[in-house]
């Protein structure tokens, strides 16, 4: 199998340790393609099923920005970044979509089982229930693209201080839909934080 080579500008390991939250951005707009390839690697992001429950929204528009700031409780960072992508979850657009999650190598008969199977599941579920679950799988979505953004030289600022309602409001999102966060975008104007960890070994058990 021909392993196909993907344009890579710093290491991961580079991109996780040089990731500080970034507040303040060059004023200069993010190349296309440059997005369009980050989306690219977020696209890869794992999902229980594969049902990529993820969906990002690029706000560009300053006046869009303008709005989300004040629904950011006026947090600077939003109106800097040239570019904020907002992190949403859309588990009932999944269900009502679950034939394109399914792997298009089974059969028909096992692409019919899967979607009963998956049908059944998430109905037992309130819709508040299953919008949740499909949280914990945006976050990882959401951890990806924060790796992917800072390898491809930019820098970041992940958020949840904003008021959800007026977002949804502002981008017109339904109601039903979760959000795993922001995140401002752009050439970094300045330095972040040095990084302030718990140590290895309060995180981590070896059994
Ligand atoms: C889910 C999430 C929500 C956050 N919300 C905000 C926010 O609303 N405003 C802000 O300035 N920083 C926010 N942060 C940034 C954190 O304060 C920051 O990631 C943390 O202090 C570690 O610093 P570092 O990102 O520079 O490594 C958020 C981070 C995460 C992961």
């Amino acid at each position: 199998m021909t392993q196909k080579t993907t344009e890579q500008t710093i290491s991961v390991q580079q991109a996780i340790e040089s990731r500080h939250s970034i507040r303040k951005f060059v004023q200069q707009p993010i190349d296309r393609q440059d997005l369009q390839k980050i989306f690219e690697l977020v696209r890869l992001s794992p999902s229980a099923w594969n049902l990529q429950p993820w969906r990002f929204h690029v706000v560009t528009d300053v006046n869009l920005k303008e709005k989300l700031e004040e629904a950011a409780y006026g947090q600077k960072q939003v109106t800097s970044a040239p570019a904020v992508i907002v992190v949403t979850s859309d588990m009932e657009d999944v269900l009502a979509n679950l034939r394109d999650t399914v792997h298009p190598g089974l059969s028909e008969e096992q692409k019919e089982k899967e979607v009963a199977n998956l049908s059944a599941f998430f109905n037992g579920m309130s819709v508040e229930e299953r919008g949740q679950w499909g949280l914990t799988q945006t976050n990882i979505a959401f951890g990806f693209l924060m790796t992917a953004v800072q390898g491809y030289g930019y820098a970041s600022n992940p958020m949840l201080g904003f008021d959800q309602d007026k977002v949804k409001e502002l981008l017109k999102l339904p109601e039903h839909v979760k959000f795993a966060g922001i995140l401002p975008i752009g050439k970094p104007d300045g330095e972040g934080y040095p990084h302030h960890r718990f140590d290895f070994n309060k995180i981590v058990t070896f059994h």
